[in-house]
């Protein structure tokens, strides 16, 4: 689906974006495993976690959608063995996480997903989940899926990441609930901490000392409810639009503040982005606030390679605030970009050619030179749903034509219609 949008003159107005989807995949998952009901408040219901929602359902979970939140019957840490291949569609997480889970589980099972999670790297899960003596087969000796996974009989491993990676760690961790001994996860860099917070909220065992987790295996846990805070990664979108479009403010309610997320605003502010954000609540489990953005003058910044674990999904949207800055933006660190739902570092240098902003991408890392889109441009997603969006982002003050739109819905199925909204048009159909 091809959609035009033209020239944004203005944003306005407060916006409550989807649930957050790590959070959303852990929550089915880990909801699954406890013992008894619970809901899953606030959920992203999108192409990303529907797909972990009918997995878990694959493995005996009763899974059910009641309004717009998820009732969960969970059936306990032993899982039931599916009848057919679970199917991880788009979504790395889901693949990553279950890989560990199902490296506890006594049973066969294989993981497979769309062309572009199969060209994915797995061998960072499938090496530390054999290490603990899980039998993974996968293409490429593991290192692609399909996987074909038989569980059990796990020991514990210390396992120092060899990337700043969250799924990595919490596979691995999701993996040590099951093992003999304890299992210990050391990061490169820190990386997003919602399985952490998880474990803490279901009283699972966790240790964390510095940049080490530990945990070890669990006793059966009781559900319990679980509020979803709103996606920063999708809120990110519409921050920036903001500053980027002339006589804009937009306030984004019910965020997830979680600072292991917001390396992005740390940045922008830098860049001389006029934001200002507040956490109202969620003290317990997840820091949850709102955030408000206005029109602003930027400037390009050089920015701090360790932010880059903490802002990973937002460097497509970084790049579109970087084009519209005044001066050079450069973002290292990039290598993890490659190996995301398209290489985003090429998809990134692509877009803002075709938007005509000058861009020098090398092989981790890349310049941008800001000044503005001049004209209308063409965004191509490369089936990715945040390029789409952030190059919607960059083109809207101009006007711009976005191809295959429709992949924004794998994880902001309002996308479209929200940024209706905030231009000040009625709202669309379809999409
Ligand atoms: C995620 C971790 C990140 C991120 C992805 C979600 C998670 O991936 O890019 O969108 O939920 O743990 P990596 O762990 O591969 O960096």
């Amino acid at each position: 689906m091809e959609l035009r949008i033209p020239p944004t003159r203005s944003l306005r107005g407060r916006l409550r974006v989807p649930g957050d989807k790590s959070v959303t995949h852990r929550g089915l998952m880990l909801g699954s495993l406890a013992q008894g009901e619970s809901t899953l408040y606030h959920p992203l219901k999108a192409g990303d976690t529907l797909s972990t929602a009918r997995a878990m359902r694959q493995l005996g979970a009763e899974i059910t959608e009641v309004g717009e939140h998820f009732r969960i019957r969970g059936i306990g840490l032993r899982l039931q063995e599916p009848s057919d291949v679970l199917d991880c569609g788009n979504a790395g997480t889901l693949m990553r996480l279950l890989a560990g889970l199902l490296a506890g589980q006594e049973f066969f099972a294989v993981l497979s997903g769309d062309d572009s999670l199969r060209r994915r790297p797995m061998g960072r899960v499938t090496a530390p989940l054999r290490q603990m003596g899980a039998r993974i087969e996968g293409r490429e000796n593991g290192r692609l899926a399909p996987l074909a996974v038989r569980g059990g009989g796990l020991r514990g491993i210390h396992y120092e990441l060899p990337v700043a990676s969250a799924q990595v760690k919490s596979a691995v961790l999701l993996a040590g609930l099951f093992a003999e001994e304890d299992t210990e996860v050391v990061e490169p860099a820190p990386t997003r901490d919602h399985t952490e917070r998880l474990f803490r909220h279901y009283g699972l065992p966790l240790e964390v000392e510095g940049r080490l987790v530990r945990t070890r295996r669990a006793d059966p846990f009781a559900a319990k409810d679980l509020t979803v805070p709103g996606d920063f990664s999708s809120a990110a979108f519409f921050l920036v639009a903001a500053l980027i479009t002339p006589d804009s403010e937009v306030v984004l309610e019910g965020v997830g503040l979680n600072p292991t997320r917001t390396g992005l605003l740390t940045v922008l502010r830098e860049m001389g982005a006029d934001l200002a954000w507040e956490v109202t609540e969620g003290e317990e489990g997840e820091p949850v606030g709102s955030i408000r953005a206005r029109s602003s003058m930027l400037k390009g910044v050089s920015v701090d390679p360790d932010l880059i674990p903490l802002m990973v999904d937002e460097v497509p949207v970084l790049a579109a605030a970087a084009a519209w800055a005044e001066g050079e933006t450069y973002i290292p660190n990039l290598s993890e970009l490659r190996v995301k739902e398209s290489d985003r570092l090429t998809a990134i240098a692509k877009n803002l050619e075709h938007l005509g902003v000058g861009v020098e991408a090398g092989p981790d890392w890349l310049r941008i030179r800001g000044g503005g889109v001049r004209s209308e441009g063409v965004v191509e997603p490369f089936h990715d749903h945040r390029i789409a969006m952030a190059f919607a982002v960059c083109g809207l003050p101009k006007g711009v034509v976005v191809r295959e739109a429709q992949w924004a819905s794998i994880s902001f199925p309002s996308f479209w219609e929200d940024l209706s909204r905030l231009r000040g048009e009625a709202p669309r159909d379809g999409c």
